[in-house]
């Protein structure tokens, strides 16, 4: 019914890191070429918890918006646009808070996880039991089909998808809806009106997706339906009316292998971390004090990569004869670590180098970003005000 579409956001945290580059740019990248993309700043996700300290969130925005650009996230094919210049998702977000059940956002997992991890700060806001409400409004008012998102996002966006269908079973119907389905249910006759009133409260009350099928063959078998009774019974059957929402699906983004300085994952509460835009400089003198195999004392100890996290960067950045050298050289303490780590050095250095490239033509012309950004806004905005169009419209305030 809808083009397929790609949405994602990323809150502006300051500088990316290799592991975001080996976990989500990099699939962002892919995505652009296959399907039309948005890619936003979630600016007001920041807010969300860190309401008490707006200050950086500018400043990290646009970081974070070269680094994008830097990794290859390409202008032309995808959009890229900041949530807080496109106030539809507010509206959007407004709207649906309307209908949306308490219980859901308090069930919602990262609501008391998050509260208990950030236990220094007061969460017992309006802004963030909202926030995956926030999220719905992102992904909805673009009738985004595919999400591209992190296993912890998941029960967002089935949040998500449970409110559009609520959303468009409330709203989405003609007048007089439910009688005028009730009345063709009827016309089904006896046995097959029972059955049919079973299989819809299977679905409904069991999300049974066997009986949606079971359901949707039966409804295709009987003859003497009028089309107008049969497009209702659908809609009466999955509790669309009319799909004024789409729910989404997501893309789960396998999890980032990128390991950190220490052999952890990478990630910035570990302090591990190499910035997609580290210098020349600092990328060698971090890679130089890595902590190696704790067993390799002296240069004539024998070591094993196994035990040792610049063996995983090897996995990431050398091809097989390097391992090989890297294995053999260890275990027979024929090479030292400094040596060792040389070729993961070259190999950061290179990986890094076009997207060195790319951030600096988008520093030194801040207007490059800017622009990008206006198109990309300006591109978002149509998109979402044509959805809130039909929201108004079906929450009765179309005036017009
Ligand atoms: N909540 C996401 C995160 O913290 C960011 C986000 C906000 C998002 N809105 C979105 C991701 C919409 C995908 C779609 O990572
Ligand atoms: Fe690690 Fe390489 Fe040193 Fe072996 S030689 S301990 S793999 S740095």
């Amino acid at each position: 019914m809808y083009a397929e579409r790609v949405l994602s956001g990323m809150r502006p945290t300051g500088a990316l890191h290799l592991g975001h580059y080996h976990g989500v740019l990099k699939n962002w990248v892919k995505l652009q070429h296959e399907y039309p993309c948005l890619f936003f700043v979630a600016d007001w996700h920041a807010l969300t918890t860190h309401y008490d300290s707006p200050q950086g969130i500018e400043q990290s925005s646009m970081d974070m918006l070269i680094d994008w650009l830097a990794a290859g996230v390409d202008p032309n094919k995808a959009t890229l646009f900041i949530q807080s210049k496109v106030p539809e998702h507010a509206e959007l977000h407004l709207l649906m808070s309307m209908m949306t059940p308490l219980g859901w956002l308090e069930r919602v997992p990262t609501y008391k996880d998050q509260q208990e991890k950030l236990a220094g700060k007061d969460l017992t806001t309006y802004g963030f039991l909202g926030y995956p409400l926030l999220m719905s409004a992102d992904i909805l008012i673009y009738r985004a089909d595919k999400v591209p998102v992190g296993e912890d996002q998941i029960p967002h966006v089935e949040f998500t998808r449970e409110l559009a269908r609520r959303f468009n079973h409330m709203y989405g119907r003609e007048p007089g809806f439910e009688d005028k389905a009730k009345e063709a249910v009827k016309k089904l006759g006896g046995k097959k009106a029972r059955l049919y009133e079973e299989l819809r409260t299977r679905f409904q009350q069991d999300g049974d997706k066997e009986a949606v099928e079971q359901a949707k063959a039966l409804l295709h078998e009987i003859q003497h339906l009028s089309a107008v009774d049969r497009e209702r019974l659908f809609g009466y059957l999955e509790g669309t009316g009319k799909m004024i929402l789409v729910e989404p699906g997501y893309l789960l983004t396998p999890e980032s292998k990128m390991p950190g300085l220490d052999g952890q994952k990478m990630s910035k509460s570990y302090h591990n971390t190499i910035t997609l835009r580290e210098s020349e400089e600092s990328v060698a003198k971090k890679i130089k004090s890595m902590p190696t195999d704790t067993n390799r004392v002296r240069r004539t100890d024998p070591g094993d990569p196994a035990r040792c996290p610049v063996w995983q960067l090897h996995q990431v950045y050398s091809d097989e004869s390097t391992r090989d050298w890297v294995q053999q050289g260890c275990k027979s303490a024929g090479i030292g670590c400094i040596e060792c780590k040389q070729p993961v050095i070259a190999g950061i250095l290179k990986e890094q180098a076009p997207m060195r490239e790319r951030a600096q033509m988008y520093l030194d012309d801040p207007a490059l970003v800017r622009n990008i950004v206006a198109d990309g806004c300006e591109k978002a905005r149509e998109y979402a005000r044509e959805t809130m169009r039909d929201v108004r419209e079906a929450m009765g305030l179309a005036y017009d």
